[in-house]
């Protein structure tokens, strides 16, 4: 639009002339446009305009400077008629004030009137806003043009862009002017504070409110305003809030409390759901309307000269009484949950037993929760944990996101979790056997959070901490410590049930029931394949500390116990992608690879080789590891459990700190350590011999390690050592050349029958367990290719050379100190050893005989460590007092329980809560 002044005017009239015929309906100056002014209104006589004079004080309302007009004023005048659509050629005005008339039609464009800084036009009948009204009105501060009931039958209209200009505009009053919404760039507008737009047609609060310095809001009486008030709970400044007889949805927003001068505050007449926040207490509010809203929970104790007003029977007690145990709970799950429209409208009241939909009580505790389909679009909430009635949680087909919080393991009676068909991640907590987990049509479970920042298990963490996890100060950890600690409890206590009940458990349950714990049941569109996993018995590695309970093998049984639970993607996510600096080892049957959870669980990961592997079919493969799985003893590394993704098959093994036997008895220098003493060896000795007793005692069916080598012996904190990798020679296919050429890797070690027939038996590994026992007393490999052809092979070496006492010394190791004790047991070792690796099976012992040799000389040297001084090289000296005494304990414990698990047959050993705590611990990898 063009705009001149008078002086101008006369330039620019040569220029367009055109235009200007239409346009220069009045003078170019201020009296003419006065008499336009004049000859619009209806009543004009009212006025006293008389003369020319119009600077002479005479004419009501109108007051000049310097020769131009600076105000009109004429409030409340009984005016009617129209108003001059030439008005803002009055260039000078900076107050226009017209209130309370009867004027109609067009609102007088204000373009341009750059002076303007109070503009007064409400409570008139004009029907509608000139497109430029807004132009370029650079000082406006106030302007009212609300209560224009004329523009009722209109379309509606909005602020257009060209507002932004108004950069001083502080207070804007557009109530029932038929406005049918209020863009961000008004709701943004720098100066802004008092904002009045109630009884019009805006759709939604828009979003620019979060974060304006508004301090007064009507935008009450949209007839249906929808959407939520979410941007209000970042109005910090505002002091009068009115969104009342609305359709919002939705909570009350929390940040609301942040709003320290609030004192009025309605919300009459929505939709809202939820908890009122409790802090609005807090505020300076005197008026609080709450009324026809579906607000729950508490209220909040707004001292008795607060004007509240809202719906009693609403919420949990008057007076702002705190809610039940279960009000609370549920509500914050439902809270954490998004607050879904429906469910929060009939979760109100305070008993969760009447009307609550979904909800089902026995008696007056919530057993079940059906909420499938609700609409939840929030996460599930560790607050779920407080209803420790719960049998069933039915979360299935909603939006949640987030992790399942581990706090829900607590949860004593639970039976059914289904949390299929959502938005899920994170890694997914052990329940209990009991617990029918279901998480089909999650696509993202089981992906592993970013590790928190200061990586638990690692050097230095306290040895008798009761949980894996480090000293770390995040919050996070604390609660993981905590939950750790209450597993453990539980742990303790379902252990003690199990015992008790000697509850056998198919293997096939566990693939396919309840313990699993990420298993797609094809449904879903995903690969079945996908996560197919199970059961590793988490709870298993305390159940050695009681094992003595069992009179024997053929007792021997898997408990329902918690199980670790991954996923192809987890054991992807915590070997680092199979990172090349995490590899542990590698063997015939592919390569080990460190496994780090978050929360700072260590597990050994077996990727198999495609090789190996190819010729099994996945139930084959399934078969074979069932009964792998059900082998457990103190002597055994544990098999957790595997997963089967397409071609992959990963074994999951508990993680040994200390690395193999192989690496300490032939690389140690590579390793940085000191060579293994003969005490130490001979204690490592026994357990593996009591670990393959244990494997070929076993009732059902005998078993077999097949592939007994150092590389295969693991040892772990306080130098337990355990068999691994015991039955996988199985696994193998067989009649296939890729045997041969990881047997040859193990040719030194193989009984003559078994290399050459293939047949074996039990005695074939008592035959490796004597090369064993010949490496830990020369520190030689069983096949030496560096040395002559006629000693490579460690076996006939030894044989050949020890044939006095003088050329036996010879063969010791040299890094053994060999005084007398010493001397004498290395004999009885060799004299095992020898007898280990005759010839023919029938004249080799069996495994208990070399546990009964063994047992006394590790006895024996057990009061003389500690006796001596020898202890100031097993305690580390880095270690308190009572750390060091605890280590000296477990050793203890360690012979006291380990091993001969059929010759005990004494129960009601207690269980020892720190041997929990030191089997916890052993993985972290100090
Ligand atoms: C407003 O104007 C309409 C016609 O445009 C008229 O019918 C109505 O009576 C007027 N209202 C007032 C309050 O002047
Ligand atoms: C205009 O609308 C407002 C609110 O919507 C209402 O109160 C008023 O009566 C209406 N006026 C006319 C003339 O329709
Ligand atoms: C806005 O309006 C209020 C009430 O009329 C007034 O007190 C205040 O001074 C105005 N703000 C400005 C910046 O003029
Ligand atoms: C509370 O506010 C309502 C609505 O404005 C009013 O009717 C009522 O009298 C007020 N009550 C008190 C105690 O001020
Ligand atoms: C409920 O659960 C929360 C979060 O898990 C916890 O902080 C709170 O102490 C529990 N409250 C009760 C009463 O158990
Ligand atoms: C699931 O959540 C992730 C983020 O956690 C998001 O990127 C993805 O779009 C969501 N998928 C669906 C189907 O909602
Ligand atoms: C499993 O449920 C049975 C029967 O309800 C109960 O006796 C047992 O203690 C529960 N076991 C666990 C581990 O919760």
């Amino acid at each position: 639009m063009k705009t001149r002044n008078g002086r101008n005017w006369a330039l620019g009239i040569t220029i367009i002339a055109a235009f200007c015929l239409a346009a220069a309906v009045a003078a170019p100056n201020d009296g003419a446009v006065l008499q336009a002014f004049l000859k619009g209104v209806a009543n004009g006589a009212s006025l006293s305009w008389t003369g020319t004079d119009y600077c002479g004080g005479t004419w009501n309302g109108v007051t000049c400077s310097g020769g131009n007009v600076v105000q009109l004023r004429l409030r409340d005048s009984g005016l009617g008629g129209t108003v001059t659509p030439t008005l803002n050629q009055l260039t000078d005005l900076t107050f226009l004030e017209l209130p309370n008339n009867g004027f109609t039609g067009a609102m007088p464009s204000l373009a341009g009137m750059a002076n303007l800084q109070n503009v007064y036009l409400h409570q008139n009948n004009f029907t509608s806003i000139p497109g430029d009204f807004f132009n370029g009105l650079t000082n406006v501060v106030n302007l009212y043009i609300d209560r224009n009931t004329g523009l009722n039958g209109t379309a509606g209209w909005t602020f257009p862009e060209a507002i932004t200009a108004s950069t001083l505009l502080a207070n804007l009053s557009v109530a029932s002017t038929n406005l049918n919404s209020i863009p961000d760039y008004v709701a943004a507008m720098p100066s802004l504070r008092v904002l009045l737009a109630a009884y019009n047609n805006i759709p939604s609060i828009p979003a620019a409110f979060a974060g304006s310095n508004i301090e007064v809001l009507q935008v009450n009486n949209q007839g249906g305003m929808k959407g939520t008030m979410a941007p209000c709970g970042q109005m910090p400044a505002v002091k009068l809030l009115w969104l009342q007889v609305n359709q919002l949805t939705g909570p009350i927003p929390d940040g609301l409390v942040d709003a320290k001068g609030l004192t009025d505050l309605r919300l009459n007449d929505n939709l809202l759901v939820g908890q009122i926040p409790m802090g609005l207490a807090n505020l300076p509010i005197t008026t609080a309307f709450l009324k026809n809203n579906y607000l729950s929970g508490q209220m909040p104790p707004f001292p008795g000269t607060v004007n509240v007003s809202s719906d009693a029977a609403d919420f949990c007690a008057a007076g702002g009484s705190p809610c039940s145990a279960q009000v609370t709970a549920l509500l914050q799950f439902l809270k954490d949950a998004g607050y879904p429209e429906t469910l929060s409208q009939s979760w109100i009241g305070a008993d969760p037993c009447v009307g609550w939909s979904g909800v089902t009580c026995a008696g007056t505790d919530v057993v079940s929760l059906s909420l499938a389909k609700v609409g939840f679009t929030g996460t599930i909430s560790p607050f779920l944990a407080n209803l420790t009635s719960l049998r069933q949680i039915l979360l299935n087909d909603n939006a949640l996101t987030g992790s399942i919080p581990t706090a829900l393991t607590t949860l004593p009676v639970l039976q059914t979790l289904d949390v299929s068909n959502n938005n899920i991640s994170g890694l997914v907590p052990i329940f209990s056997s009991n617990v029918t987990f279901r998480s089909t049509g999650n696509p993202l479970l089981g992906t592993v959070l970013p590790p928190p920042s200061s990586a638990p298990g690692s050097p230095g963490a306290t040895p008798g901490a009761a949980s894996g996890s480090s000293s770390s100060s995040n919050v996070g950890m604390i609660v993981g410590i905590v939950v750790g600690v209450l597993a453990l409890v539980i742990a303790v206590v379902i252990l003690a049930i199990c015992l008790k009940r000697r509850k056998k458990r198919k293997y096939s349950s566990l693939m396919q029931g309840q313990n699993t714990v990420v298993h797609p049941q094809g449904d879903s569109g995903s690969d079945p394949e996908l996560g197919k996993i199970v059961a590793g018995h988490r709870a298993a590695q305390a159940t050695d500390g009681t094992r003595t309970n069992y009179s024997g093998p053929s007792d021997y049984q898997v408990e329902e116990g918690d199980h670790l639970g991954t996923s192809y993607e987890v054991l992807r996510e915590v070997t680092e992608n199979f990172a090349e600096k995490n590899v542990l080892g590698k063997g015939g049957f592919g390569v080990v690879y460190k496994g780090t959870f978050p929360d700072g669980t260590m597990v050994a990961v077996k990727r198999m080789e495609a090789a190996v592997m190819s010729t099994k079919g996945l139930k084959e493969f399934q078969s074979e590891i069932s009964v792998l799985s059900k082998v457990r003893h103190r002597n055994l590394v544990e098999l957790k459990g595997y997963c089967a993704y397409r071609n992959e098959r990963l074994l999951v093994y508990e993680y040994m700190a200390q690395g193999t036997l192989a690496q300490h008895l032939f690389e140690y220098k590579a390793l940085g350590t000191s060579p293994l003493e003969w005490t130490r060896r001979l204690s490592i000795a026994l357990d593996v011999a009591r670990g393959l007793e244990y494997l070929h005692g076993l009732a059902h069916k005998s078993f077999i390690h097949r592939d007994l080598k150092p590389s295969n012996i693991l040892l772990g904190d306080n130098w337990h050592a355990k068999v691994s990798d015991f039955g996988l020679v199985k696994l193998a296919p067989e009649n296939n050349f890729s045997v041969e050429t990881r047997l040859a890797g193990t040719f030194g070690y193989l009984a003559p029958e078994y290399a050459v027939t293939g047949r074996v038996t039990t005695k074939a590994d008592v035959f490796s367990f004597g090369v064993c026992l010949m490496e830990m007393m020369t520190g030689r490999r069983a096949l030496d290719e560096t040395e002559l052809e006629e000693n490579m092979h460690l076996v006939t070496w030894f044989r050949r050379t020890n044939t006095s006492q003088e050329t036996f010394i010879n063969c010791i190791d040299p890094t053994i100190t060999v005084d007398d004790e010493t001397l004498k047991s290395l004999n009885t070792v060799s004299d095992l050893a020898l007898l280990c690796t005759q010839r023919e099976p029938y004249q080799r012992p069996d495994m208990a005989h070399a546990v009964n040799v063994l047992k006394p000389l590790v006895e024996q040297w057990k009061p003389a460590k500690t006796l001596t001084g020898e202890s100031s090289e097993e305690i580390d000296l880095q270690l308190t007092l009572p750390e060091a005494l605890k280590q000296w304990q477990d050793l203890e414990d360690y012979s006291f329980t380990g091993g001969d698990d059929r010759s005990r047959t004494s129960t009601g050993i207690p269980v020892k809560p720190h041997d929990f705590a030191n089997t916890f611990t052993s993985n972290d990898g100090r």
